[in-house]
């Protein structure tokens, strides 16, 4: 192994940076050289790449968003585009490739090592939704947005003695909803992981109220419905009038917390020694606390794990 590239793609997530540095850092301590491809997948169809020095990667550490861009790319998500960023890593002379990004993007590198080229998966997501690793890149810092966010919010609906229901990103995973909503002391968290019942938030709704709370929060993630369709379903079975508050990309954004950018780098040099190793086709992650490296087919194969217990605590402490 001489020459590696590293790349960015999916949703962006603060932290992302820490790990390009570390990647590139990390390669460069042990004599590669490497390249950055940007714009995620589209860029490497294209060859749109430069050689990173260790220069290229300082005052990045503590930016949010990625350097090196990203991007959803469909073209790569047909055997005709993989094959075109096969030619492309030939054509430079690389020999391995980190990809930092979410599940999208780990399918995309589990394509190439099929086509013969060795990738290894970085979890740079703020879903926290990748199987297999206890923790992704960005999370704890789209978590603490939230929980600012979620403060503020209870400041005017304390005011006004108001119910709001605020809604989180997450796709289909409810991580950012549970532990925001625990952390910002909401009356009702609505996830993925757990049917919901209208007619059981309401009750605990109004139990509140019976016993003099005059404000509700309601955390909702999106991969259970908008706030806007929560809204409309209070209002008719429940007669609960709630505002909404959508928080959207703001949640991507930001300059990574202590614990984004640690993990971040720990995670980016992991992926460079896995490579070392002449391994390909791995994932990087946490498990237990441990920096480890996983097959590939146990993120596909597995399931993204659901805190149950800590579900049930939010109810506990929200009667
Ligand atoms: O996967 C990260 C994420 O921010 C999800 O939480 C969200 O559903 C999605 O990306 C939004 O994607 P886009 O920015 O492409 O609309």
């Amino acid at each position: 192994m001489k020459k590696i590239g590293v790349l960015t793609s999916g949703g962006d997530s603060p932290g992302m940076n820490a790990a390009v540095r570390a990647v590139v850092r990390k390669a460069i301590y042990h004599d590669l050289e490497v390249a950055g491809i940007f714009h995620g997948y589209q860029g490497l169809i294209e060859g749109n790449m430069k050689k990173l020095e260790l220069g290229d990667v300082g005052d990045i550490i503590q930016r949010g968003g990625t350097a090196l861009y990203s991007a959803r790319c469909a073209e790569f998500k047909e055997e005709a585009g993989q094959l075109k960023a096969v030619e492309q890593l030939k054509k430079n002379n690389i020999d391995g490739l980190v990809v930092i990004g979410g599940d999208g993007s780990y399918r995309g590198a589990l394509a190439l090592t099929k086509l013969g080229f060795p990738c290894v998966g970085v979890p740079g997501t703020i879903d926290n939704d990748i199987p297999g690793t206890d923790y992704t890149i960005g999370f704890d810092t789209a978590l603490n947005t939230v929980i600012e966010s979620i403060d503020k919010i209870r400041d005017t609906a304390t005011s006004h003695d108001r119910s709001f229901i605020i809604e989180v990103m997450g796709r289909d995973a409810g991580d950012l909803a549970l532990w925001s909503g625990l952390a910002g002391g909401a009356e009702t968290i609505l996830i993925p992981e757990v049917p919901s019942d209208i007619s059981e938030i309401a009750r605990r709704l109004k139990r509140g109220k019976d016993r003099g709370k005059k404000h509700s929060i309601i955390v909702v993630a999106e991969g259970v419905m908008s706030g806007q369709a929560l809204k409309e379903q209070l209002l008719e079975k429940a007669d609960i009038d709630a505002h909404v508050s959508v928080l959207g990309h703001i949640q991507r954004g930001g300059s990574p917390t202590a614990r984004d950018r640690v993990i971040a780098s720990q995670l980016g040099a992991k992926a460079v020694e896995v490579l070392l190793n002449g391994d390909g086709g791995m994932a990087v992650g946490i498990q237990n606390r441990e920096i480890i490296a996983y097959d590939f087919e146990e993120v596909f194969n597995g399931n993204h794990k659901f805190d149950d217990r800590m579900y049930n605590l939010s109810n506990e402490l929200s009667i």
